[in-house]
């Protein structure tokens, strides 16, 4: 058994998290570089907590220059066990409308231009990543949800892109319906990937804030409708948060998926 951390990774619109004790504001040193920002950790009701602003305060990092190897890295050195990424998302679903949150389970990877792996040089690993989000921490933020008051969707794949241009109308028709997509965003990947490498629990909170450019009845997509319905959720994002250290608790159980048990098999190079 080890003890609890829950690290929330939050995308645009929140920046802290309500009611930690003994907050502080740490600079955290990684051999891939600074994270996105100093990472605020403290307790909420007895459950270790840290939090790391994903673009950074005052929004600096853009999704393609965020280094996440060092995110996860830091988080991972803090003695995180679970993470948790809120991001905002479009939607490719009528019934997924703005304001309502998505519990995701996969991912495609569009993304790039970004390094995707800890691995490669001096050591070769290859995890799986058939399954990319934890269940176990994925019940906890839908219930967290649930009791929070929000609309919450249960599982829904996640296509990543590059941006930082949002997509053609071609391109989101295409997602929609021929790829099955539900959601689409600019960060979760390589995140979701690296956090399985790390031996992290991964769950995904989609925040959705518009339709993309395909609904008919919608215009497309701009940063101004993104923004104005993050405001309204952004406090929705907060209250979920706070409803998770009761529901994940202090002591942790190994992860009954393996996530926790990722590189058991994976790394290839021979030990020297
Ligand atoms: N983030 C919020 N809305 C988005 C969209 N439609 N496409 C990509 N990223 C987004």
């Amino acid at each position: 058994m080890t003890e609890t951390m829950i690290a929330v990774i939050g995308g645009s619109g929140i920046y802290d998290i309500d009611g930690l004790e003994n907050a502080t504001w740490t600079k955290v040193d990684t051999p891939w570089g600074d994270p996105s920002d100093e990472i605020l950790t403290g307790m909420l009701n007895g459950v270790k907590m840290a939090f790391l602003p994903r673009h950074g305060r005052g929004h600096k990092h853009s999704p393609t220059t965020v280094p996440y190897r060092a995110n996860i890295d830091a988080l991972k050195r803090l003695g995180a066990t679970d993470v948790i990424s809120v991001s905002a998302c479009g939607s490719f679903r009528e019934e997924m409308a703005p304001g309502d949150f998505v519990v995701v389970d996969q991912f495609i990877d569009r993304t790039f231009a970004r390094e995707k792996s800890f691995f490669g040089t001096g050591c070769v690993a290859h995890v799986s990543v058939a399954h990319p989000t934890c269940p176990r921490l994925s019940d906890a933020c839908e219930t967290a949800g649930k009791a929070a008051g929000i609309k919450m969707h249960r599982g829904g794949t996640y296509l990543a892109m590059e941006g930082p241009q949002f997509s053609t109308l071609a391109e989101s028709k295409m997602y929609r319906e021929s790829w099955g997509c539900d959601v689409i965003g600019m960060t979760n990947m390589p995140e979701a990937k690296l956090a399985r490498e790390a031996e992290l629990c991964y769950a995904s909170i989609a925040m959705i804030t518009d339709y993309d450019s395909w609904h008919p009845d919608h215009g497309e997509v701009d940063v101004t409708q993104i923004i104005q319905t993050l405001m309204g959720n952004a406090d929705k994002g907060r209250d979920l948060v706070k409803r998770l250290p009761d529901l994940l608790g202090a002591d942790r159980q190994d992860c009954p998926h393996g996530c926790d048990k990722a590189l058991e098999y994976a790394i290839l190079t021979a030990p020297e």
